[in-house]
């Protein structure tokens, strides 16, 4: 009788901190699937170019050239060890034809203009990283000239009363722990320090495997810093809930009006005309 082999046991020492941040907080197909939605929303058609700024290892890039032999995606970041990460596991796992229609730039996005293209997607709260309203306008006036007629600019943001707190939440995930954490939070600035650390099953830990030093936006600055850059949209997409957990159910409706609760993750989505 054939042997199964043992499944390997995650650890510190053995585990790839990008694999496990895909598994903690990223689904491509999903994401891409809701941004088509929003874009459809609107144009009752499909795009086909796609602009991933903030990319990482551009986990959405990758899945916006499989969704069809139209689709073309560009992805920057300034981070070449992140973007060298995608090219080795995610990039390497495309076709030929679907690599041609994928370009990579390591950069500023502020420094980016074009390709023109239809779609422009930051997401994971990458544009937080902008802490003050100057350079938010410059980043989105960037994000808008980079847009052909018609096109759409989706972000996401996060709050409810957590989002104020230094907190930690963990969720059990296959051979380890994810752990979020909100490690200080200042009030006058709000400016808040986020972390992911992963926690495994022999006991050892990846302490700090991801930093981020962010400024807590709201929803009505954000709003008011796109209609300034020359947007001419504001569409929050709130979550559900289920009502049998009380937890978020991953469907997305456009609302005016949110719920006051403890955490909320939405999508926002701006129109360049
Ligand atoms: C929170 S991660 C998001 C990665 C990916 N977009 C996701 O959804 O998981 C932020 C990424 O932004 C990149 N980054 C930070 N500042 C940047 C800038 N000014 N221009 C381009 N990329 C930047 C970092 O290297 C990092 O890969």
């Amino acid at each position: 009788m054939k042997k199964i082999p043992a499944r390997k046991i995650l650890t510190r020492k053995n585990a790839d901190k990008f694999a496990l941040y895909l598994e903690s907080v990223q689904n491509p197909p999903f994401e891409i699937e809701v941004i088509n939605r929003f874009y459809r929303d609107r144009h009752k058609t499909g795009a086909t170019l796609f602009k991933e700024d903030f990319c990482g290892t551009f986990m959405l890039c990758c899945e916006w050239v499989k969704r069809s032999s139209q689709n073309q995606a560009f992805g920057i970041d300034l981070d070449e060890p992140t973007l060298d990460y995608g090219r080795k596991h995610h990039f390497s796992q495309l076709s030929d034809d679907q690599k041609n229609r994928l370009v990579l730039r390591k950069a500023n996005v502020l420094d980016v203009t074009g390709p023109a293209v239809d779609i422009v997607a930051a997401l994971n709260f990458s544009y937080w990283l902008f802490k003050t309203r100057e350079e938010l306008l410059a980043y989105f006036k960037k994000a808008r000239a980079s847009l052909r007629p018609g096109g759409m600019l989706v972000l996401d943001a996060f709050g409810g009363s957590n989002s104020y707190l230094e907190v930690k939440e963990r969720r059990r995930l296959k051979g380890f722990n994810y752990v979020w954490e909100h490690a200080h939070f200042n009030p006058v600035t709000s400016e808040l320090q986020c972390k992911i650390h992963f926690e495994f099953r022999d006991g050892t830990m990846w302490k700090n495997a991801f930093t981020y030093d962010w400024r807590l936006w709201t929803l009505p600055e954000i709003r008011e810093l796109l209609l300034e850059a020359g947007f001419k949209t504001f569409t929050v997409y709130w979550e559900g809930t289920d009502p049998k957990t009380g937890r978020g159910n991953a469907v997305y409706r456009p609302t005016k009006s949110g719920e006051a609760c403890v955490s909320w993750v939405s999508y926002i989505v701006s129109f360049r005309d």
